[in-house]
């Protein structure tokens, strides 16, 4: 752990991160190995980064796993990806467990494969109530669809213009009770937001890193920490304002 961290206070810690997992199919290419391959390596990735957020004690990760898009990738990476993150359900429940961690889903549930499903209520209803860190996997997730989704909602329950508060759209939305994320990485050099947590990422410190998402672990989480922890967030006020 690097100095800016050892020496940072617990609330310096966000509560809520977010990732754009991005790079798999390059850092394959790179070495000559299937787009497979990169995402079995993204999987690795993902379990390290879970267990460094857990250990820092961040209360919410969310993982951009699988978004609406993605669908329209070759049948045979989009049947690798289900494939490896059933097999991830299997080989972490009980480490789940043992970090007293809560899975949730943010999505289209119903939309994904019947054996996700399966494997993913199996270890939602284990891990019900785990408490010291949610792991939020984004799957069959749009941000702009579960914006729409929030505003059906609100119109089925009959909610008047007036009552249409932040509070009352958040509770609509997929991630209802958690905190939005304090901080966005996104791997592989790019800049974008590709239709991730719109409503939810409007005062998020963003990083972003060139670092391939197969090559994203501890150390280069304790980086982005690092660095969220230099920033001065205002949540739209002065620096006088934040500071004094
Ligand atoms: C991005 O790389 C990765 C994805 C779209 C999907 C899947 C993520 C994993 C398999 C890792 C996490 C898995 C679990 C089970 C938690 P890309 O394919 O878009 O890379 P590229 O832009 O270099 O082609």
């Amino acid at each position: 752990m690097g100095d800016a961290l050892s020496s940072s206070t617990p609330a310096a810690v966000p509560a809520h991160i977010a990732i754009i997992m991005d790079g798999n199919g390059r850092w394959a290419q790179r070495r000559g190995l299937s787009r497979s391959e990169g995402h079995r390596a993204g999987t690795r990735a993902a379990k390290a980064v879970v267990i460094r957020a857990r250990e820092l004690g961040v209360r919410h990760l969310t993982l951009y796993t699988f978004s609406r898009e993605n669908w329209s990738r070759p049948k045979e990476e989009v049947g690798l990806i289900f494939d490896l993150l059933v097999e991830y359900m299997k080989g972490e429940l009980q480490n789940l467990l043992d970090q007293d961690i809560r899975l949730r889903v943010l999505g289209d549930f119903d939309g994904l494969p019947f054996i996700a499903r399966q494997s993913l209520s199996h270890v939602m209803g284990k891990t019900e109530n785990c408490r010291a860190m949610t792991l939020n996997l984004a799957l069959n997730y749009s941000g702009r669809e579960e914006i729409l989704r929030a505003c059906r909602n609100l119109v089925a329950k009959g909610v008047k213009p007036e009552d249409v508060t932040d509070q009352a759209f958040a509770a609509e939305l997929y991630t209802a009770g958690q905190p939005d994320p304090d901080l966005i990485i996104r791997t592989s050099g790019e800049l974008r937001l590709s239709n991730y947590l719109l409503f939810q990422a409007a005062y998020a410190e963003f990083y972003f890193t060139d670092t391939l998402w197969p090559d994203f672990d501890a150390g280069e989480l304790d980086r982005a920490l690092a660095e969220y922890q230099g920033r001065q967030r205002r949540f739209g006020k002065t620096g006088e304002q934040v500071t004094g």
